[in-house]
């Protein structure tokens, strides 16, 4: 991460502001304030920020509930898109959660969504269900799997403080 310039750090609410602010960015029916100070305090919580230089420029919101973590949002600013950071918070998510547990990752991501799809393809995430209507505007989302221990081994966890 240092290579990147990026430090790794617990998102908490402390952080509320930063991230409220990266969720509108990033998003055309962001979380309401109130749905993110929920995830920020939820006590499965396991929520990841990538700052440069204080500001927030990526995040992960996650449920660990070992031996699943599931992920709920992952969003990178716009401006900083396309240099690996996504790939390598997703990275750093599936490490720790390793580390803390987890055996397999899941999550949903939109149908129209295709560079997450691409993102999460790439990372080893494999199409395993698909939930109709799963989005408040009434999109439908495909259930992605990952199996951690397979992909990463089951010492990994360990690579990552
Ligand atoms: C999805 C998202 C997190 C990707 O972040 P990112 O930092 O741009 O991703 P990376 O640079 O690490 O890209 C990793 C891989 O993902 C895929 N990918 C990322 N963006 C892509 C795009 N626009 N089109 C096609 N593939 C893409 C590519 O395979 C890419 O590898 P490559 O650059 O070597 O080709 C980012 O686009 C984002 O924040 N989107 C809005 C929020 C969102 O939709 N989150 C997902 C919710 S499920």
């Amino acid at each position: 991460m240092e290579s990147l310039g990026v430090s790794l750090h617990r998102l908490e609410l402390f952080d509320l502001k930063q991230a409220m602010g990266l969720e509108k960015a990033c998003y055309s029916s962001p979380w309401t304030t109130a749905n993110m100070v929920s995830e920020l305090n939820r006590e499965v919580g396991f929520n990841l920020g990538l700052f440069r230089e204080r500001h927030l420029i990526a995040m992960s919101i996650c449920w660990l509930i070992a031996p699943e973590c599931h992920l709920l949002n992952l969003a990178v600013h716009p401006g900083l898109r396309r240099q690996g950071l996504g790939r390598q918070l997703l990275r750093a998510i599936c490490l720790l959660a390793i580390k803390f547990g987890a055996k397999f990752f899941h999550l949903e991501v939109s149908v129209s969504n295709r560079p997450a799809q691409a993102l999460y393809k790439s990372a080893g995430f494999r199409n395993v269900g698909y939930r109709p209507n799963y989005y408040p505007e009434g999109t439908d989302a495909i259930l992605m799997t990952l199996d951690l221990l397979n992909i990463y081994g089951p010492q990994s966890g360990q690579q990552i403080s």
